[in-house]
């Protein structure tokens, strides 16, 4: 794979076992993702992010357990179908990625450097000098000493020094589909900027496909090109960012821009989101997994979940979405036709 790779997320059902049986942390999920484009996926906590960014990777863990769906990867194939040496090698080499809390999940026992050539040797890298060489230099432009960092043990290095040891480590075998789990969260406003900078350099200088999730649809609106919205499991609304901040379809969507005066424009007054997010376990079973908090409410929300309904390409959830007839397909699955 040598160049930036499509994904085609298909009726992607991914359900977690609970006291009260197993339940759905995704639902009939539909996602295509463009080559060469930086997608956001944004929502509130709990709305299935990293559950979803984990499905790409085939990664999800007991107690959760992927139920239905694809995951087709332009180059892999249905990485859902792959398992042990095929999924491993694709894991780093063909997809970058950086979990959620990745400021963790380094080895206490090794240096950085030490775990950098692992990684390498894993993937057959033949010249560890060129390896370090990347690694030192993406290290540098996120503002580190390259060197020391290397030579460090995680307890060594401060939250967000080992969140951007995550990023260089996602970005240094040159996999060229990147999924960054909240990538900034542990950052200063400050460096948060630079590493959102970054991210979009290196994303054009090497042609990739990057998939960023965040809770915080600000940071989405900084370095997407597109973004796909996602509450209580199901996504609700997907296009280009600049589209979808200038004129959100679903209700959701609204909420979540008022809330942020610098997105809405109404510098006078953010007004939060009324309410809660569900859990797996006050999931709604049938009709629309927003109504609880939605302003537009009607009757037919209490029973049917609302379709998506693709309008160029542009989709949404809701019952209350209009758009003109001619311009209606139904259903995600004719999304990919
Ligand atoms: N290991 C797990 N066991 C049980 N429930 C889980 C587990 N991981 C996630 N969940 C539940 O699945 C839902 C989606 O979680 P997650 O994908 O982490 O959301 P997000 O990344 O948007 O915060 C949440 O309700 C969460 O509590
Ligand atoms: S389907 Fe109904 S409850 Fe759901 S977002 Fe649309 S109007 Fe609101
Ligand atoms: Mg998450």
């Amino acid at each position: 794979m040598t160049t930036a790779p499509g994904v085609r997320v298909r009726d992607l059902t991914v359900v977690y076992k609970t006291p009260l049986g197993e339940l759905p942390a995704l639902r009939g999920v539909g996602l295509a993702i463009e080559p060469g484009t930086i997608t956001g996926i944004v929502g509130e906590s709990g709305s299935g992010k990293s559950t979803l960014a984990l499905s790409l990777l085939n990664a999800v863990q007991p107690p959760g357990r992927i139920a239905e769906g694809s995951v087709e990867i332009d180059g892999l194939g249905d990485v859902l179908t792959l398992g042990g040496e095929a999924l491993r090698q694709a894991r780093g080499k063909h997809l970058g990625y950086v979990f959620q809390a990745a400021q963790n999940s380094l080895n206490p026992l090794k240096t950085v450097g030490k775990q950098l050539l692992d990684l390498g040797r894993s993937h057959g890298v033949r010249d560890g000098r060129v390896l370090v060489r990347d690694a030192m230099s993406l290290l540098e432009r996120m503002g580190l000493d390259g060197a020391r960092v290397l030579d460090s043990h995680q307890h060594q290095l401060s939250g967000g020094m080992r969140q951007r040891v995550g990023i260089m480590l996602a970005l240094v075998l040159n996999a060229h589909l990147v999924i960054l789990d909240e990538p900034t969260t542990a950052l200063d406003m400050i460096t948060q900027a630079t590493i959102l900078r970054i991210i979009r350099e290196v994303h054009e200088e090497r042609g990739l496909t990057t998939l960023m999730v965040t809770h915080d649809i600000g940071v989405a609106a900084e370095v997407t090109d597109r973004l796909a919205v996602m509450y209580g499991g199901r996504l609700v609304e997907h296009g280009p960012t600049k589209d979808v901040l200038g004129s959100p379809r679903h209700p959701y969507t609204r909420g979540l821009i008022q809330a942020i005066p610098r997105l809405s424009g109404d510098i006078a007054q953010a007004r939060a989101l009324p309410g809660r997010p569900p859990t797996l376990g006050t999931l709604p079973t049938a009709g629309c997994v927003f109504r609880e908090r939605c302003p537009l409410r009607m009757e037919v929300c209490e029973t049917d979940d609302p379709p998506t309904v693709a309008h160029g390409d542009r989709n949404a959830a809701c019952h209350a979405v209009e758009l003109p007839a001619s311009a209606i397909r139904v259903e995600r699955k004719e999304e990919f036709a």
